[in-house]
């Protein structure tokens, strides 16, 4: 079965407190979107010491250039996985080596237009790898089914891969993305936009 993600972008603490609580009877497993206006054109709320307040287990999703510099300020207690970008990186051998320092999963995301050979070598150096299915930075994007074609082949050469699929993700493409071999799927307008949550978080699940 997919793992859902319920993914966080906000710029207001309140509002993360009230989504954890809002999917709570259903997961506590979340993703909280990062961004600083530098690898992406927005900003969200970034403040770790209350991230780290947060009543859930979490995977942050570091939008931002050079995450070797930053990510010991999210090696947070409740914080599971630190997401990263394949694109903000300048040396994988030697940033990832350091950012498993922090003692967290590592996920290497990919934007839509960075293809499979890029990564293809890294792929035993990281935990996950987090396929976007839109550019980055806002949520309630369209999907870009092309995507998918990287998830089937990485899934080819490493069946055991866990890929998470996130943006544009909805109840209408969460089969064609399960099919494709993803593991995980992360969502946010899918869950948040929805008139009853829970009638989504079935549907995202494929549960009838
Ligand atoms: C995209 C973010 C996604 C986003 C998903 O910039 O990385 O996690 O929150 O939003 P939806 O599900 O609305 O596309």
């Amino acid at each position: 079965m997919l793992q859902v993600v319920p993914a966080i972008l906000e710029k207001s603490f309140n509002e993360m407190v009230e989504k954890v609580a809002r999917v709570k009877p259903y997961t506590n497993f979340l993703q909280i979107d990062i961004m600083d206006n530098t690898f992406v054109p927005n900003e969200t709320f970034r403040d770790a010491a209350r991230i780290a307040t947060l009543d859930a287990t979490l995977e942050i999703h570091l939008m931002i250039d050079k995450p070797a510099l930053y990510f010991q300020q999210w090696a947070l207690p409740n914080v599971q996985r630190l997401i990263v970008h394949f694109e903000t990186i300048g040396n994988m051998e030697h940033d990832i080596a350091l950012m498993r320092t922090s003692g967290k999963e590592i996920g290497l995301a990919i934007n839509p237009e960075t293809l499979t050979y890029e990564i293809k070598d890294y792929l035993d150096m990281v935990d996950m790898v987090v396929v976007m299915g839109v550019d980055p930075g806002f949520s309630g994007q369209q999907f870009q089914k092309d995507v998918l074609e990287k998830v089937k082949e990485m899934k080819k050469w490493k069946p055991e891969l866990l890929v998470e699929v996130d943006g544009g993700v909805n109840m209408y493409n969460r089969d064609m993305i399960e099919a494709a071999g993803a593991t995980h799927i992360g969502a946010a307008s899918a869950l948040w936009k929805a008139e009853d949550l829970g009638t989504a978080w079935k549907a995202l699940q494929g549960v009838e």
